[in-house]
């Protein structure tokens, strides 16, 4: 079946999630970051993601901006990071995260190309709002859109499902791009076209799907749709 419409995953993939901890690095106001900020990045991500899946298999879910607080919490006490200061410069910058540089080209071949174009992403709406502003990529977007609609977190198949009650498209005519190996499994497993975006060289998730494309960066999207 032809690829209609490109879907990508937000945070991680259009958006570099280490950015916050990295430029906050660089600042001298915030020398307690300076030398563990890899660890703290790491850190962060890793609980704000377990506390989707945890809230989503508990039933108790809350927005994204709640858990990327809650897991930057965790791991600025795990690393003895007590400072306000630095707290909310690190939220700051996360709503404003930089997009990777190949992300508004890839865009707009897409759009020469006549393919649909948008996110789906655990983000809430006002989080995505603000990165697809800073990024300027609103433009080359025809959806941007939110976990919020159906109160869970991906990879859970109601996420999934908003794809195509917003294009009116089939499972197959969808392209899902992810950098995050269980959501491009995930995607995979729902029936969707799948490239995973393997920037840091990892194993390939052991869950129930694979992705049918591994990539390097996400230039190469609009020679696979
Ligand atoms: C998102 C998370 C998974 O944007 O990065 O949905």
């Amino acid at each position: 079946m032809p690829i209609t419409t490109v879907v990508f995953d937000a945070y991680g993939t259009l958006f570099d999630v280490n950015a916050a901890a990295m430029q906050t690095a660089k600042d001298p106001a915030h020398a307690d970051v300076a030398d563990i900020w890899p660890a703290l990045a790491r850190d962060w991500r890793l609980k704000q993601l377990q506390y989707t899946w945890l809230r989503t298999v508990a039933g108790r879910h809350c927005d994204f901006w709640q858990v990327t607080q809650d897991g930057l919490d965790w791991a600025m006490e795990a690393h003895g990071l007590t400072s306000l200061t630095t707290r909310a410069r690190l939220l700051e910058l996360y709503r404003e995260l930089a997009a990777y540089p190949e992300v508004a080209a890839m865009l707009a071949t897409l759009k020469q190309q006549d393919k649909a174009t948008a996110i789906l992403s655990n983000g809430s709406h006002d989080m995505l709002q603000g990165a697809v502003t800073s990024a300027q990529i609103g433009d080359v977007l025809d959806a941007v859109l939110s976990v919020e609609d159906v109160g869970v977190f991906k990879p859970h198949a109601r996420v999934y499902d908003l794809i195509g009650i917003h294009f009116g498209c089939a499972k197959d005519n969808v392209l899902f791009v992810s950098s995050n190996g269980w959501d491009a499994a995930g995607a995979a497993g729902y029936g969707f076209q799948t490239a995973w975006v393997n920037r840091a060289g990892e194993p390939m998730d052991r869950l129930y799907a694979s992705p049918q494309h591994v990539l390097s960066d996400l230039s190469t999207i609009p020679e696979l749709a």
